[in-house]
C-alpha cells in the first residue's frame, strides 16, 4: 500500500469579505496545516472500494459519499483501488478532515493510476477547501478557497486543536453569520520574524465566523476560554468550527502540557498537540 499524511488544516485568520449571488461566500484566509491528521492508504485494484479505521472513524461513511471516494472517482473515473483512511481528526469541525484525506488520496492516486495531478483550482468543483489542502503548505487563500497565494514561510510553533464533541454544519454558521462585508486583510502579509511576531500579528486579524458559530455552539466558547487560562501566544477558532487552536512558543513543550490538562479537565474533549508544518 502506498500511504499518505492528510494534515489538519488551520484557518489561522479567517475574514468574510462579500457573498456571492450562489451564496457562496468571499474569504481572505491565512491557512496552515499542523503535524496532526488522518493517514490514506491506497493500492491499485478492479474496482474502488474504502474502509475507515481508527480512533475516529464512528459515522464516517465508506461509501460513494465520503469525499475520499468522490475524489477518487473524479480522478480516475472508472479506474479502481483500495483505499485505506484512517481517521484521526474529528470530522465536521473546521480543521478540513474531509478535504485533506480527499486531497491526499488525489495525491496517492495521481501516482499510482499515473494521471496528471489536477491544478489546485481544478479541484475548487470537489469543495472549498480542497484546492488549499491540494499542496498542503501555508497559504493565503481567497475567493471561495481557489484562489490561493505561493507557499508562506511560517516561523517554527507548537500547537494544540480541542474540539468539544459537538458537529457544526457550514451553512447554519454562515447563515447566522450577521455580515459579510469585512475587511480583507492587509494587502501584503508580514514577514513575521517568529512566532510571537506571528502571534501579535493574528491578533490583529480575526476569524469572522467566530462569534456566530459560538452564539451557535456555546461548547466553543468554553473551549476558547479554557485554551486561554493555558496562556498561549493565540487561541482562535479554525473554519467554522467547533474545533478551535492555539499556539505556543516553539520548543517550549508548553503544547504538550496544555494538552495534557485539558484532556484531564475535559474527558469529552478531543484534544492533539503538535506543531505548524
Ligand atoms: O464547499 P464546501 O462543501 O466546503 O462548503 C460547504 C458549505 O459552506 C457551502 O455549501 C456553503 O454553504 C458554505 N460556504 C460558503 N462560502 C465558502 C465556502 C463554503 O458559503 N467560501
Amino acid at each position: 500500500m502506498s500511504k499518505g499524511f492528510a494534515p489538519a488544516k488551520i484557518n489561522l485568520t479567517l475574514h468574510v469579505t462579500g457573498r456571492r449571488p450562489d451564496g457562496y461566500h468571499l474569504l481572505d484566509s491565512l491557512v496552515a496545516f499542523a503535524s496532526i491528521g488522518d493517514t490514506v492508504s491506497a493500492r491499485v485494484a478492479d474496482k474502488l472500494s474504502l474502509s475507515v479505521s481508527g480512533p475516529m472513524a464512528a459515522g464516517v461513511p465508506e461509501d460513494s459519499s465520503n469525499l475520499v471516494w468522490r475524489a477518487a472517482e473524479w480522478l480516475g473515473g472508472l479506474r479502481g483501488a483500495v483505499l485505506e483512511l484512517e481517521k484521526h481528526l474529528p470530522a465536521a469541525s473546521g480543521i478540513g478532515g474531509g478535504s485533506s484525506d480527499a486531497a491526499a488520496a488525489i495525491r496517492l492516486l495521481s501516482e499510482l493510476w499515473t494521471v496528471d495531478l489536477p491544478s489546485a483550482s481544478e479541484t475548487a468543483s470537489l469543495g472549498a477547501d480542497l484546492p488549499v489542502c491540494l499542496d498542503p503548505r501555508p497559504r493565503r487563500m481567497q475567493g471561495v478557497g481557489e484562489r490561493l497565494s505561493d507557499p508562506l514561510v511560517l516561523p517554527p510553533t507548537e500547537i494544540v486543536l480541542v474540539n468539544p464533541g459537538v458537529q457544526v454544519e457550514t451553512p447554519a454558521v454562515f447563515r447566522v453569520l450577521d455580515r459579510a462585508d469585512n475587511d480583507a486583510m492587509p494587502d501584503d502579509l508580514p514577514a513575521w520574524a517568529d512566532e510571537t511576531a506571528l502571534a501579535e500579528w493574528l491578533h490583529t486579524q480575526r476569524n469572522d465566523l467566530q462569534v456566530p458559530a459560538c452564539n451557535l455552539r456555546p461548547e466553543i466558547g468554553e473551549v476558547l476560554t479554557e485554551l486561554d487560562l493555558m496562556a498561549p501566544l493565540i487561541a482562535r477558532m479554525s473554519g467554522s468550527g467547533a474545533t478551535c487552536f492555539a499556539l505556543f512558543p516553539d520548543g517550549s513543550g508548553a503544547a504538550e502540557t496544555a494538552c495534557d490538562k485539558l484532556s484531564r479537565a475535559h474527558p469529552e474533549w478531543w484534544c492533539r498537540a503538535g506543531r505548524l508544518l
